[in-house]
């Protein structure tokens, strides 16, 4: 069953810079209307004279939080994606995903931190602080969308569990339970069961590297990763790893799902990139859903999928046509 998703209108996480208090109040004195399109519009956003719509206007461009670029249809995004555990057809995800039984549910968090753990699906929930944001996720098969998730940072939850000064990576691991994931079973499954996914410990703790729990206003369909995915707006879809149950702080870099599978095609890095081809195909645009023939909808990919000014100093020296 999904559940509706309260999410305050203005995160708790962004109080506020003096240059977006003061950009709110030039809307207030404005008196400009916006129309309230987002989540958790209620009496909270009326008290406070400000709607989230406003404060996206106020603050998209500095922290790479918002875009107000079209949303891709909630439809559009829970039919068509990649969950390889329930098959390798685009519509297999939501034909199958429902098999899959997601509470209870836990996430243990283990490897060099001082306070190993597990939190269940209920302490996630109540015990985050969880807000919206709107990104793009860009897909290395050079289709994308633009999501509104729900959910918290993720260095949030790492800071609960105390990294040591050794962790240097986390790795992040998905259900594996051949029962209800029939494309783990299939004889043509190529993965080598459970996914994993990894990055660096500095992008781990990157104010855009989300933990999600919800989307378009609700729980997370079964289908793009419920209860509880990760979402890294800067790189390739397939390190926005679903369904997590455990994370893992290393010092040495994870062996990653798809770089093991095919190290020329997908790097561990994976940011996106339009000047780096993929060996089989061009990285140069993107097809944005919903697109059909008629209607291609192909616009220009951007390095780091736009973002850029928020993560590009992470890679500052390194060569990106080396680690891609
Ligand atoms: N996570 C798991 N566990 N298994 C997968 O097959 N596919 C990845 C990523 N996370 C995948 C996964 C890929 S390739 C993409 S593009 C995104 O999920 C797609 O997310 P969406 O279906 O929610 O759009």
């Amino acid at each position: 069953m999904r559940r509706k998703l309260f999410v305050p209108p203005i995160p708790s996480s962004e109080i506020t810079p003096e240059s977006v208090y003061l950009n709110r109040r030039s809307f207030m004195q404005a008196g400009v209307a916006f129309a309230a399109s987002g989540i958790g519009m209620g009496a909270n956003s009326a008290a406070s004279g400000v709607t989230a719509m406003e404060y996206r206007k106020a603050s998209k461009s500095s922290n790479g939080f918002y875009t107000d670029e079209d949303l891709t249809p909630a439809k559009d995004m829970s039919s068509y994606g990649n969950f390889y555990e329930f098959g390798t057809g685009k519509a297999d995800p939501a034909s199958y995903a429902h098999e899959m039984s997601v509470d209870p549910w836990t996430v243990e968090v283990v490897g060099e931190v001082g306070k190993p753990g597990k939190l269940h699906l209920e302490d996630i929930m109540s015990g985050f602080d969880l807000e919206e944001r709107i990104y793009r996720l860009r897909c290395v098969e050079a289709w994308s969308m633009v999501v509104p998730w729900i959910g918290f940072p993720l260095s949030d939850l790492l800071a609960r569990f105390e990294p040591t000064s050794k962790a240097k990576y986390v790795e992040f691991r998905t259900l594996h339970d051949p029962k209800q994931m029939r494309g783990t079973r299939s004889f043509t499954s190529i993965i080598d069961w459970p996914y994993r996914e990894g990055l660096r410990m500095d992008e781990a703790m990157s104010p855009l590297t989300l933990l999600s729990v919800g989307m378009y206003g609700n729980t997370l369909p079964n289908q793009n990763g419920a209860p509880i995915r990760l979402v890294v707006p800067w790189k390739y879809g397939f390190k926005s790893i679903k369904s997590i149950v455990q994370i893992r702080l290393t010092n040495k870099k994870p062996k990653t799902s798809w770089e093991t599978l095919a190290p020329r095609e997908y790097g561990f890095y994976a940011n996106v990139n339009p000047s780096v081809d993929h060996p089989r195909w061009s990285q140069a645009s993107e097809r944005r859903l919903p697109s059909t023939l008629f209607k291609p909808n192909r616009i220009p990919t951007l390095p780091f999928n736009g973002y850029e000014e928020q993560v590009g100093e992470l890679y500052a020296g390194m060569d990106l046509k080396k680690y891609y």
